[in-house]
């Protein structure tokens, strides 16, 4: 993982899908060109929680590479992955696993 493409961040949502009500969005759309935002993290331990019937949280050093292993900048230091494929806006959460009652087991 190179150091020049680690998100920068400020608070995500810890779990997109535990609030009420409309879903938030988890940020801004994914663009191929990490900018600055991709230096923070550097360093940090990463570490991916597992949401119970939710999304995968992805905080730390990490880097995110679409299938052609071009950089995506998430805009935030911590993400949700979506792992149930109903989002609209892969690979972030948007909630969609609420209204599509994913579980994962
Ligand atoms: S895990 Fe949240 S939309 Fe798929």
């Amino acid at each position: 993982m190179s150091a020049e493409h680690r998100p920068e961040v400020s608070g995500a949502d810890p779990d997109p899908g535990s609030a009420p009500g409309p879903e938030p969005l988890p940020g801004p759309a994914p663009v191929l060109d990490p900018g600055p935002a991709a230096a923070a993290g550097a360093g940090e331990p990463v570490t991916i929680t597992v949401c119970p019937d939710g999304p995968l949280l992805v905080r730390g050093g990490y880097e995110l590479l679409d299938g052609d292993d071009r950089p995506i900048d998430p805009g935030r230091a911590t993400v949700a992955l979506c792992r149930c494929g109903a989002s609209s806006i892969k690979p972030f959460c948007d909630g969609s696993h609420k209204r599509a009652r994913f579980r994962a087991r």
